[in-house]
């Protein structure tokens, strides 16, 4: 009987274990594909602000109204602390320990893209200031919350900040002008 207990015991703890872990590596999987949705956005307005591709501000001020929607999910696709699940990510441990200011982090970049995509119809020199402004917000979540010197015990290479894949994109502007170059490029950026 003891046995027959023990056993059942087990195996439920087993099977609540793998549920656990799913669940973590699905919230990881979904946050990290709300940022790499927002650097897809964020891609081509970096590109022409480097003038490696040619000013839009109609571009510009559509994809900045699309990160301003993006940005405030940050703290909802973060709300699971995955911290402690043993799967490696860029996410550091202090995000949970201080989720008021990763939260103030996220809503200063949604204001920061707003202000973006409201300086998109004021001119050139108004929209750089404020790109360099959005920027520095992603930058300045990431100095303090993302790992980025990471070693993969696989081997794996940490993930760019901007971009993968967006060539084919509707969102990119151009094909081709995202090429390994600029990925590495933009890595050092934010
Ligand atoms: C509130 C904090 C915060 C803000 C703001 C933020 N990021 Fe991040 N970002 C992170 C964290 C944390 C990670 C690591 C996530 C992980 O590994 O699970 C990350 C990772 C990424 C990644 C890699 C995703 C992957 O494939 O694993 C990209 C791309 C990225 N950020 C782009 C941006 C861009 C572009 C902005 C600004 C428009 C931005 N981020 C703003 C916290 C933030």
């Amino acid at each position: 009987m003891i046995r027959t207990t023990t056993i059942i015991a087990l195996l439920m703890s087993i099977s609540l274990t793998g549920w656990a872990d799913e669940r973590t590596e699905k919230a990881i999987e979904a946050r990290q594909g709300l940022l790499l949705v927002m650097a897809q956005y964020f891609g081509p307005i970096v590109a022409m602000a480097k003038g490696e591709i040619p000013f839009d501000a109609v571009a510009i001020e559509r994809n900045a109204g699309k990160i301003a929607v993006l940005a405030p999910m940050l703290p909802d696709v973060f709300s699971r602390d995955t911290s402690d699940s043993g799967i490696e990510t860029e996410a550091k441990a202090d995000i949970w320990a201080d989720y008021d200011d990763f939260t103030a982090k996220a809503a200063t970049t949604a204001e920061r893209a707003e202000a973006l995509a409201a300086a998109a119809t004021q001119g050139r020199g108004a929209t750089m200031k404020a790109i360099g402004a959005l920027g520095g917000s992603c930058k300045s979540c990431h100095d303090d919350y993302r790992q980025k010197k990471i070693t993969y015990s696989d081997g794996a290479e940490p993930a760019p900040s901007i971009g993968l894949g967006l060539a084919d994109s509707p969102v990119a502007l151009g094909a081709g002008f995202l090429s390994d170059g600029f990925l590495d490029h933009r890595r050092s950026w934010i």
